[in-house]
């Protein structure tokens, strides 16, 4: 068996997230610009079941028999068995290869995941469709994250803009004009997980007004929508500015990041908000192709450690 394998995209989320994990629309989209790639090789002198995984980005090396039962390789690799019905997977060798900044709010573990399935099960000669990727995916996400909505997993499977509600099968969005986006890293922020259990603590004590917030960043994104899938992308600025506020009333929103939302619209970004968990993290600014390099070089004087460009091709979407 040659070696075999596979790459997986990072991602944002353009509008809807928190919202998301209580039944509400999100929109996600792909970032080309960074990718984890998964390397897939016989193991030739070992028996089959064993499993070597070398990640040099984050220092990690281990064998599939050190890892502890519910680690999420080793549901992963469980997942892929129990789908394709075999006992065990051959003996392998995986290395895994990342552009893509891990716990920064860009979907690092999905895109691990999606990978890491994919090239397996390339390797093995039985590939999967996406909406089995998606699946296994989605079950490691969980090993990972706790009570994910499922959209990282869902947009890097799917590479390309996608319209997600919980539980749903995604809509793939066709947009009518390419976008461009700004990407600046605020800094380190809690876990995603202990921004979602942040947000469903205080829903608990106030779940009227968190629950009308919802409803309003749900209508923030309907609206969206519209506009990605029939152009005019001018009025996306007022709705990144709504979902933003939004957020910030949901208490995910931080003075890092409140100041380089500020910084981008200051120097010329047509919307900006933050993306992702929050507390810390990313936020996504909209912007002229033209004005892209120099309003992220503003941004990184103004404080951000890393900014990425990303635009989002209607060519992309087929
Ligand atoms: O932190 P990220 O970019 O992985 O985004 C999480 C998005 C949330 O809506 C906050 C959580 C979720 O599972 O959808």
């Amino acid at each position: 068996m040659p070696a075999v394998s596979a790459s997986a995209p990072g991602k944002v989320i353009l509008f809807g997230e928190h919202a998301v994990v209580y039944g509400q629309p999100a929109i996600a989209a792909p970032v080309t610009g960074v990718a984890v790639k998964v390397i897939v090789q016989p193991n030739l002198l070992q028996p089959p079941g064993s499993i070597e995984i070398d990640s040099p980005a984050v220092d990690f090396h281990a064998t599939r028999s050190e890892l502890p039962e519910q680690h999420p390789l080793n549901i992963l690799f469980h997942q892929i068995e129990q789908t394709l019905h075999i006992a065990r997977l051959p003996a392998m060798k995986i290395r895994i290869n990342s552009t893509l900044p891990a716990g920064a709010g860009m979907g690092s573990s999905a895109a691990v995941s999606v990978a890491m399935i994919r090239a397996i099960t390339r390797f093995i000669g039985l590939p999967l469709n996406n909406e089995q990727v998606n699946q296994i995916a989605f079950e490691v996400e969980k090993a990972f994250h706790g009570t994910p909505s499922g959209i990282d997993n869902t947009v890097i499977t799917y590479q390309m803009p996608i319209y997600f509600i919980k539980n749903y099968q995604p809509r793939l969005i066709h947009l009518k004009e390419p976008i461009t986006l700004v990407i600046a890293n605020a800094g380190e922020a809690p876990s995603t997980a202990e921004m979602v259990a942040g947000v469903r603590q205080r829903w608990q004590q106030f779940p009227q007004r968190y629950e009308q917030i919802f409803r309003q960043i749900g209508r923030v994104v309907e609206a969206a929508l519209q506009i990605l899938e029939n152009g005019n992308w001018q009025q996306l600025p007022p709705l990144m500015r709504e979902n933003h506020q939004l957020l910030q009333e949901i208490g995910v929103s931080s003075p890092s990041l409140d100041k380089l939302v500020s910084a981008a619209l200051q120097c010329g970004a047509y919307g900006a908000k933050l993306t992702g968990g929050g507390g810390g993290g990313n936020i996504i600014a909209l912007v002229q192709p033209e004005q892209a390099d120099s309003i992220a070089q503003k941004l990184r004087e103004e404080g951000a450690l890393h900014t990425w460009l990303t635009t989002l091709h209607p060519s992309e979407n087929g």
